[in-house]
């Protein structure tokens, strides 16, 4: 034997050390996003359920956030782990999609982890793990499906029902006989015919914060709100048979681009300049006044005032009520909701260009005035909630809500389907999935056990949060369901199962299933990874 040969030999098993190692790290990595990903999960858990808490989020700069919404809580969270910015994401997911079940989704994402982390630790392989948990997110919204009830859009009260059950969970939980017939009249006046579907726009639903009051004080008003009181000081402040223009020019001394000085040396030339500027502005305000509007809306300018106070004396004069810094956003809403076009110059300002309508007057509520038009001429379909509340954290909390109650009654405006509630549908499916499993044999009975046994964890988390015992609570929900009653449900407020749809508690369709497909996307993707690589930059 040679020199060369004998030293291979001795090198050959450190390199089967190294492959050996490198095989473990994709496990390790898996194993530690699995973990970043469920603590997550554990940070939000208590927050789910009528009965669950509330989280309150301190900001780097002092502001103050209360809030129940899963998505906002996660949005705002400082997470750094990857795997665990996954979440935040699959929370936000769920909340453009269907808006409500951003808690829930995020709880059972956290339980298919758990589950992936149990069969992992069988030695089963990660690709297969995946592929089951598709099939059975498939599976699952099956079963949801068939326990649906279909409604009618016209079925006001059921649309109720379901608004307020996710109004439930809230702060505002006390005020959601009020507030959820406010959302539901909100969304079934802007649906939109498009063929024989509806669709919902929630842009063109404008909530208003209104400090002061108490949340019993918000309305549904019939018309158009602007946040700014009327801009006049003597000007009108109630005007009947209201003739309303929109413009997007200013009324005041025009400038030029670019930086100027104008060296004034005498008297007579200043008097010209401000002659001139008089003549400029009273020109502008007589071709209004001649075209019959009395209300003008004036879009926000950065560049110089959109009204200067000589404008605004003029305006007073011939009594045309002006409402100045209309954000050029809200442009668009305005414009639907009046049913006309913007108008960029003075040359279009035409008698065609003016809406009628009623009713034009500043309102005080609260601390805050208030313009607010109603009696619109053609109105187009969009809606505005003024939203009341007794101070800052209250008020943006009862926003957000009613946000979550809009969206359920989106959801049930395209896909017109309830289940029940109060874990009724997620015990159902694992139930189910679980005798599904008996037929099947190998890998797959393993995945579609451990998929089902993993949905039981919104029961779970609902019990657990309303003080109930999670086990006997859900292992009674368990038995009533296999006796075939589909509806059982936890009962939070008289701490038992009792047939949850007559209490009322049920949700759209869409809100479960998007939960369960989107959870389960994401677990399956954090399944797959398993290195992470840094970048250079
Ligand atoms: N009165 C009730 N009785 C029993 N369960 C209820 C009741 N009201 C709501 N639930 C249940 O509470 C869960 C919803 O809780 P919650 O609203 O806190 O979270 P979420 O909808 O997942 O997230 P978020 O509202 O933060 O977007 C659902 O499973 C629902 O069935
Ligand atoms: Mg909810």
């Amino acid at each position: 034997m040679t020199a060369k040969t004998a030293n291979k030999a001795v090198k050959a098993p450190a390199k089967q050390t190294q492959a050996f190692k490198d095989k473990s790290k994709p496990s390790d990595i898996r194993q530690s996003n699995i973990n970043a990903a469920k603590a997550v999960c554990d940070a939000i858990r208590t927050s789910l359920g009528p009965r669950g808490m509330d989280k309150m989020i301190q900001a780097a700069n002092g502001e103050v956030t209360i809030t129940n919404d899963g998505a906002t809580i996660l949005k705002q969270m400082n997470v750094i782990h990857p795997a665990a910015k996954m979440l935040v994401e699959l929370s936000r997911a769920q909340d453009v999609e269907a808006g409500d079940g951003t808690t829930s989704i995020v709880v059972i994402a956290g339980a298919l982890l758990d589950a992936v982390q149990k069969l992992l630790l069988k030695g089963i392989h990660p690709t297969a793990i995946s592929d089951a948990f598709q099939r059975c997110a498939r599976k699952a919204v099956e079963i949801l499906t068939e326990m649906s009830r279909p409604i009618e859009l016209n079925d006001r009260e059921s649309l109720i029902k379901s608004a307020s059950t996710s109004l439930n969970s809230k702060v505002v939980s006390q005020q959601s006989s009020l507030l959820a017939p406010i959302a539901v009249d909100a969304v079934l006046k802007v649906a939109e015919d498009r063929g024989t579907e509806k669709s919902v726009d929630l842009k063109n639903i404008k909530i208003i914060q209104s400090l002061g009051g108490t949340i019993e004080d918000t309305e549904l008003i019939e018309g158009l709100v602007f946040t700014q009181k009327s801009s006049g000081v003597n000007g009108p402040k109630r005007i009947e048979k209201a003739k309303i223009a929109l413009i997007q020019f200013c009324i005041s001394p025009p400038k030029t681009d670019m930086d100027h000085n104008v060296v004034v040396s005498d008297y007579a030339a200043m008097d010209r300049v401000l002659k001139e500027e008089r003549a400029y502005i009273l020109n502008i305000v007589k071709q209004i006044k001649k075209s019959g509007c009395n209300v003008l809306l004036v879009q926000k300018s950065i560049l110089r005032d959109a009204v200067s106070d000589l404008a605004h004396h003029f305006l007073d004069k011939v009594k045309i009520m002006v409402v100045k810094d209309v954000e050029r956003e809200d442009i668009e809403y305005v414009c639907k909701t009046l049913g006309c076009r913007p108008i960029a110059s003075l040359d279009h300002f035409l008698p065609e260009n003016v809406v009628n309508a009623e009713l034009a007057e500043e309102i005080s509520s609260g601390i805050n005035k208030f313009v607010k038009i109603t009696g619109i001429q053609n109105q187009g379909r969009t809606a505005s909630i003024i939203c009341r509340g007794s101070n800052k954290l209250v008020l943006e909390e009862a926003d957000r809500s009613l946000h979550d109650a809009l969206c359920v009654v989106r959801c049930l405006v395209k896909n017109r389907a309830l289940i029940a509630g109060g874990g009724a549908g997620e015990i159902e499916m694992a139930l189910r999935l679980q005798e599904y499993a008996q037929s099947l044999e190998g890998i797959d009975a393993y995945c579609f056990r451990a998929f089902g046994e993993a949905l039981e964890v919104v029961p779970s988390t609902l019990a657990e949060n309303a003080g109930l015992n999670p086990i006997s609570t859900v292992t009674e929900l368990r038995s009533r369901h296999a006796q075939g009653e589909k509806n059982a449900g936890i009962n939070v407020r008289k701490g038992a199962i009792t047939d949850i749809l007559a209490e009322n508690v049920v949700q759209p369709l869409l809100v479960s299933t998007s939960a369960i497909t989107l959870a389960s996307e994401t677990v399956r993707s954090i399944l797959k990874i398993d290195d992470i690589v840094n970048t250079v930059t």
